[in-house]
């Protein structure tokens, strides 16, 4: 695990939801490790994706009566790892496969390699109120700070997803506030009114405001808000696989409406597919290349990434600035 940012070592990452788990087996990679997850008796189990006794990725076999079997002599392994069944024996070998601390929350299985505290989560992924899902897509090649800034990050759109999230030749003035906090940091973007603000379209809420938040150590929240509060949240939090691979997995949140919960999923999801594509190939590109990066003067959360990553983060503070979005 050396070479990882301290509190990205140290932090929790969700690995499969709680629906995921059936009788197979789910394979996944965590900093560099190959991790297996499964339904135990009581509660999901994580293990070290190795058998104990040859060394066969147990996320090869299948899960039984909570235990997961090793294809290769049929070894049992149940809560805790314990070995429960040495097939063709009487007696059961006195070892363990190597479990993982394991945590349930927003109806994800959570789990860590190190000795971090478990993260604050944005408030949208346990409120019931909401309209809710997870959407699940493959890892790809990224660096796993990278992904969080592209998401937090205001000043690509126009260029990298043109006509989908901003017109590319046409920017507005927006007030920014930049905080940071011991927990994390934010940026909040109020679009301004225009100078001839017509007073009707204020009370109507012409007014727009988005907020992206940083949980450290690698989950980033976008949130927009109309006058009568959160519109969507769209939160993901970055799985560090291997160096250059990272796991989104985005949560989205929407008040319950008019329209139905399913429906929403599928629209979201399809508005949201060419976005990832097109963020996709930038994060591939970018891990092509090593080096230090300059800090522009839109980069407003890229120090605090960083900082709270490597277990440095900057001092609270605030202020105000304006862009052109
Ligand atoms: S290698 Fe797993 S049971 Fe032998
Ligand atoms: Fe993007």
């Amino acid at each position: 695990m050396s070479g990882w940012p301290v509190a990205i070592a140290n932090g929790w990452y969700p690995l499969a939801r709680l629906s995921d788990l059936g009788r197979k087996p789910v394979a996944r990679r965590l900093l560099g490790q190959p991790l297996v997850v499964f339904a135990g008796k009581r509660d999901p189990v994580v293990l070290h994706d190795r058998c104990p006794h040859r060394g066969m990725p147990l996320s090869e076999g299948r899960v039984a009566n909570g235990r997961i079997i090793c294809p290769y002599h049929g070894w049992a392994f149940g809560d805790g790892g314990v070995c429960r069944a040495v097939p063709g024996s009487r007696d059961v070998t006195a070892v363990s496969a190597a479990a993982l601390p394991v945590r349930i929350a927003a109806g994800m299985v959570w789990t860590t390699l190190g000795d971090g505290a478990f993260p604050v989560l944005p408030a949208a992924m346990e409120d019931e109120a909401l309209d809710r899902f997870w959407w699940p897509v493959a890892a790809s090649r990224a660096r796993v700070l990278d992904a969080l800034e592209n998401h937090l990050d205001p000043a690509h759109p126009h260029h990298v997803h043109p006509w989908i999230v901003r017109a590319p030749d046409k920017r507005q003035l927006v007030a920014v506030t930049v905080e940071v906090t011991n927990d994390g940091a934010s940026t909040t973007y109020v679009e301004e009114t225009r100078a001839t603000g017509l007073i009707p379209r204020l009370f109507e809420g012409h007014r727009t405001t988005s907020i992206g938040r940083l949980y450290p150590p690698t989950i980033g929240e976008v949130a927009f808000t109309g006058p009568a509060g959160l519109r969507l949240s769209i939160a993901v939090v970055f799985v560090p696989e291997d160096a250059a691979t990272t796991r989104p997995w985005a949560h989205f949140a929407t008040p319950r409406g008019r329209l139905p919960a399913s429906l929403k999923r599928i629209l979201l999801k399809a508005f949201h597919r060419p976005i990832l594509a097109q963020d996709r190939r930038i994060l591939s590109r970018q891990a092509d290349r090593k080096g230090a990066y300059a800090i522009g003067p839109l980069d407003f959360l890229g120090p605090a990434i960083w900082g709270f990553a490597n277990g440095n983060p900057p001092p609270p503070s605030r202020y105000e600035t304006s862009v052109l979005l």
